[in-house]
């Protein structure tokens, strides 16, 4: 599938007036004119190729300048493993600790109250804290009904050790946490145990984005608090001296895009002494021996980094930092808070011609307390739910890269989209025929219930113009039928997607 031919001068006028009602609605856009430099620039590529891309919680996009430096940067040296002392490991070594130093100034996190430990994502630093977390009978895990899987598979680690799980419920439409409900399972915890609290900064399902309040508030009550701040770091300022969770995890590409394969595990240095590592590995130990058939594990850090650290991407990171630093995150927020703003309303304002809408939005309708995801499904004009799967194939035909299903985050899906405790007992009695296509088939013999949805999200080179395609190709949908729409040509079993003949 290619990208879309150049726009035309009728579209080119269309989108200059659409843009003129948009700044009237969101002046604020304007103070953000510096990252319409960097798209002519730093991310000319999306125009070159006429690409919407739309997925910035999938994974933000880098600056070209981000690529040119991390080249010179390994053209120009020897960069050895950094486990020993000749020049070339000294060098990397440098590297290392100058971008770990970086990355906690970024999240004023003072030296003294927070350790940082690289990894090769967000999922890597949470299978960290759940496999190395003290549960045990009589602790507590709790956690939001909105995690991304990789929180949710903490509970098998809690589950083990017998801790008891809880989930915190949301509440419908806008998917926030239930206050009281949280207030009460909070409530129930014996301090004297190992109990932990484990919520998403910011939700990959609907953008909402849960108050920071709830860190200290946990933890006057006997939780460890664990901030999964992968989707709210590309586009939110975190200030880990105003707010001290005991674990933050998160993954660069998110971020600003380059590299892929490091994120980081930040480790409040209080709650560090009672993380045991279930093993030990290369890098990890200040001492280990076959026949004594025992180790000692390095302090801080050390003790959690296994292997080889990443070292040749490791310095990419802090090269992304300071182009974020660039461009400042407040004008990310202000850029991404305008054009969602803009989105939500015009999408909640689309209509068949009989008057029904054509959009469901599962989140928050304005831009309060939330970011720029924003997940929805599409009606046909009788209120039937229109294929998700259809609707990102024909986003593709024109060049906007969507991301559909359920984006590792069952919880937020099952109440978004109704979906009830027999529903996914039936699911499971499919044994291992169950996957998310098999899935979404019963739901719809169970009462035409989605599934999945689809999810548009925005982040730091998205524009004006990104949008307006967008909303004119859902727009696209009015008075538009399963039938007349087709079927879908591919499946997707899990997050892998089966084209046929692949
Ligand atoms: C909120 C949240 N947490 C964790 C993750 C896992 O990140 P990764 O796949 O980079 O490990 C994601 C990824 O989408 C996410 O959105």
């Amino acid at each position: 599938m290619g990208g879309m031919a150049e726009s035309s001068a009728p579209e080119k006028l269309q989108v200059e007036e659409a843009r003129a009602d948009f700044v009237a609605r969101f002046p604020g856009y304007k103070k953000t004119a510096l990252l319409d430099d960097l798209r002519a620039t730093e991310y000319r590529r999306l125009d070159e190729l006429s690409q919407v891309y739309l997925d910035y919680t999938g994974g933000s996009l880098y600056a070209e300048s981000q690529l040119q430096k991390h080249f010179e940067l390994l053209r120009s040296g020897v960069l050895g493993n950094p486990h020993s002392a000749s020049p070339a490991s000294v060098v990397t070594t440098e590297h290392v600790e100058r971008t770990r130093r970086q990355i906690l100034n970024y999240f004023n996190a003072r030296a003294e109250d927070y350790v940082l430990v690289f990894t090769q994502n967000a999922s890597a630093a949470l299978k960290l804290v759940g496999e190395s977390f003290p549960f045990a009978p009589g602790s507590r895990f709790l956690l939001t009904f909105d995690n991304h899987n990789s929180v949710n598979g903490i509970r098998e680690f809690a589950r083990a050790k017998g801790a008891t799980i809880s989930y915190a419920p949301l509440v419908m439409p806008e998917l926030r946490l239930d206050a009281a409900r949280l207030e009460t399972l909070l409530n129930d915890a014996d301090p004297a145990r190992a109990n932990l609290f484990a919520y998403p900064a910011q939700s990959n399902f609907s953008g909402v984005k849960h108050p920071l309040e709830l860190v200290a508030k946990a933890q006057s009550k006997g939780w460890r608090v664990l901030l999964d701040a992968a989707a709210f770091v590309p586009t939110s300022r975190l200030d880990l001296t105003a707010v001290q969770p005991d674990f933050v995890t998160l993954s660069f590409y998110k971020m600003f895009g380059h590299p892929t394969g490091v994120g980081a595990l930040l480790i409040r240095r209080s709650a560090l002494a009672n993380l045991k590592r279930p093993w030990f590995a290369g890098g990890t130990v200040n001492f280990a021996s076959v026949q004594g058939q025992a180790h000692v594990l390095s302090p801080n850090e050390a003790a959690f980094e296994d292997g080889t650290l990443n070292y040749l991407s490791i310095p990419a990171v802090e090269i992304g930092l300071l182009h974020l630093q660039s461009i400042g995150i407040e004008t990310i927020a202000e850029r991404v808070r305008c054009l969602s703003g803009w989105l939500l309303e015009e999408l909640l304002a689309l209509r068949h011609t009989n008057g029904r809408a054509m959009v469901r939005i599962y989140g928050p309708a304005t831009t309060q307390a939330r970011g720029g995801t924003v997940t929805l499904n599409l009606y046909d004009p009788q209120g039937h739910l229109l294929d998700y799967r259809r609707v990102e194939e024909l986003a593709g035909a024109e060049g906007i890269s969507l991301r559909t299903g359920c984006f590792c985050n069952p919880g937020a899906g099952e109440i978004a989209e109704g979906l009830t405790e027999e529903d996914m007992r039936a699911g499971f009695t499919m044994g291992t025929e169950i996957n998310l296509l098999s899935f979404v088939r019963l739901m719809q013999e169970r009462g035409h219930k989605s599934a999945g949805a689809i999810r548009a999200s925005i982040g730091l080179a998205a524009n004006f113009a990104d949008v307006w395609r967008f909303l004119r190709f859902i727009a696209g949908f009015r008075d538009q039928t399963r039938l007349t729409i087709g079927d879908v040509s591919f499946d997707i079993e899990s997050c892998r997607i089966i084209r046929d003949g692949s």
